[in-house]
């Protein structure tokens, strides 16, 4: 069971201060959130930030890359092997339509001689079964990954994620298990399935809103989880302790109140899903200006 990358959320601050329950919530790795990779990419350490060894979190940690350049894409693999990296994954699936329109994330989806570029880019500088690729089942139609499937199948991919939607779904609306599964059996690779996968504790762990259990289907070989998890953690007694740990970790890390203020109220706003306590918090912390304010807000 994999982490979702959650750009914006499960960013490093996220894996040091959750790194515990991470790790007893099964979690066995996370996709860290993308990195754009454009032409004349430099690998500067400001670029890797995010990704820089941690001192709790300790699964591992594939980064991400978000690219329509195989050039850029390559110097970006070279830059993440040069920092002990042995893996990666390309981002094939982002639905925005700034990036959609520019070609890149689902918008790969329009132009699969590049997408195959890239793919043969990140197996061959990564090596056999160290590039992954996450996407969705296509940028409009649920079929489109069909057309790209015999071009991934020629190259060993550490594996495919699925997340069963279309591009233009976004993040609602109802996931296609059926079709994911149908993905898988027609695969080469490995394909981990992504959408709406509730977690609940590691035992009882996973039940998806549409009814069928991925997990329980053989055709997966594993499962990517993003915002039941983090829903979840808002339901824990440590909560606002753990709470009070990141935005310590953000204020060290972030100049000014405003980024540490835009990020605590992204995170608590999915707490607010699962929690009467986090929802009552949630209407004095929307509207926090300072850190002063957010720390008599989260009491
Ligand atoms: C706020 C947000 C940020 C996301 N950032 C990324 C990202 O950086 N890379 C990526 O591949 N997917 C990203 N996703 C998609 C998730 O990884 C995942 O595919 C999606 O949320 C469905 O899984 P879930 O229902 O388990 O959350 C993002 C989703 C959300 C809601």
């Amino acid at each position: 069971m994999v982490l979702a990358p959650l750009r914006g959320v499960t960013i490093r601050a996220f894996r040091e201060t959750f790194a515990a329950a991470i790790r007893d919530a099964g979690f066995t790795g996370a996709v860290a959130p993308f990195i754009p990779a454009n032409p004349g990419f430099r690998g500067t350490d400001r670029v890797f930030a995010d990704l820089l060894p941690g001192e709790e979190f300790d699964l591992p940690l594939v980064p991400q890359v978000i690219s329509k350049d195989p050039d850029a894409l390559r110097l970006f693999l070279e830059a993440c092997k040069a920092r002990g990296f042995d893996r990666a994954d390309l981002n094939a699936g982002c639905p925005f339509p700034m990036i959609v329109r520019r070609g890149r994330g689902s918008g790969l989806f329009k132009n699969l001689d590049l997408f195959e570029h890239l793919v043969a880019t990140g197996c061959e500088v990564m090596g056999p079964g160290k590039f992954s690729v996450k996407t969705r089942l296509g940028l409009v139609d649920a079929d489109e990954i069909f057309k790209m499937l015999p071009r991934l199948d020629r190259y060993p991919l550490a594996h495919l994620t699925i997340h069963a939607r279309t591009a233009r779904q976004m993040y609602d609306g109802a996931c296609d298990v059926a079709r994911a599964v149908a993905v898988a059996e027609a695969s080469a690779n490995p394909v981990v399935y992504n959408g709406d996968v509730a977690w609940r504790d590691k035992n009882a762990m996973v039940t998806s809103r549409s009814g069928v259990t991925p997990l329980g289907s053989r055709v997966f070989a594993g499962v990517m989880v993003g915002r039941s998890f983090v829903r979840a953690l808002g339901e824990r007694e440590d909560a606002g302790e753990l709470l009070a740990d990141y935005i310590a970790r953000s204020r060290a890390e972030l100049s000014g109140d405003a980024p540490v203020l835009g990020r605590v109220k992204e995170l608590v706003s999915y707490w607010t899903e699962m929690s009467r306590d986090w929802k009552r918090r949630w209407n004095a912390i929307k509207i926090c200006r300072s850190l002063d304010e957010l720390a008599l807000a989260v009491r």
